[in-house]
């Protein structure tokens, strides 16, 4: 698949970047080319280090936009609304894959808290904007260090929602390729604001016991 990152050049984009190089075509995006041909250098560099090689490209995030089938949206909550609207005739028809976490460092204030988000998540505020795109919600739940590090084992079950079962199918999937993760369908995307939620509990947790990236395993669950 041609997968775009949109904010490829931050923490989590770049991350996930290097992790679904593995298998498939990388488009990072970034409002500059320039920053953006840069991390594309960056990763090509870390994964041949690593005795690979893939096909990571920078650009614009419209540019990525355009040629993706699915687009991830790597961007901190308070420019999602901004950058989505630049976007939304590249996105119509596409898988759009929101990551993101309304947390309350949007307004200052602190990463283990999150701010309310009137349509319930930001992957429901996603979906609202771009009605003809099917929005999947993911990857909130583990962390940028350890997907940037190709040695660090993620350990963390990844749950996945949306209203597109076959869109969903196509990211439950895409997860379950970085070693370690568990793509688990989680159902539709209103649960994605149980999701989002965890994440500023797991950062309370990193701060407390000095973790790398603390994660979540559900218990009972053999798929
Ligand atoms: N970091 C983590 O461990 C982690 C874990 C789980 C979930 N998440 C979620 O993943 C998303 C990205 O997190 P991150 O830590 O990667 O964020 P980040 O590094 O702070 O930012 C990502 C990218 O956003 C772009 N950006 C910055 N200001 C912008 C603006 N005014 N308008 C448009 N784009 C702008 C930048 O790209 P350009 O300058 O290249 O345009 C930047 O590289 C967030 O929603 C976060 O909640 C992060």
């Amino acid at each position: 698949m041609k997968i775009a990152i949109l904010g490829g050049t931050g923490d989590q984009g770049f991350g996930l970047a290097l992790r679904f190089s593995k298998n498939h075509e990388i488009l990072i995006g970034s409002r500059k080319a320039e920053k953006a041909i840069e991390a594309s250098e960056n990763a090509l560099k870390i994964i041949s280090d690593k005795g690979y090689s893939a096909d990571i490209k920078g650009m614009t995030n419209l540019e990525a936009s355009k040629l993706a089938d699915v687009v991830i949206v790597s961007l901190p909550f308070e420019y999602t609304i901004s950058t989505i609207k630049e976007l939304k005739e590249a996105l119509k028809g596409k898988i759009v894959v929101s990551i993101g976490v309304p947390l309350a460092t949007a307004i200052g204030d602190k990463p283990t808290r999150v701010i309310a988000c009137p349509q319930g998540s930001v992957a429901e505020l996603i979906q609202e904007m771009l009605p003809e795109s099917k929005v999947v919600s993911g990857f909130q739940n583990i962390c940028s260090k350890c997907l940037e590090d190709l040695d660090c084992e993620v350990a963390c079950d990844v749950l996945i929602a949306g209203n597109d079962s076959d869109a969903k199918k196509v990211i439950v999937e895409l997860a379950s390729e970085i070693p370690g993760v568990r793509g688990i369908d989680a159902g539709k995307l209103e649960i994605s604001k149980f999701i989002e939620q965890i994440t500023p509990l797991l950062i309370q947790l990193n701060i407390k016991y000095k973790l790398k990236g603390a994660g979540i395993h559900i218990t009972g669950l053999n798929l």
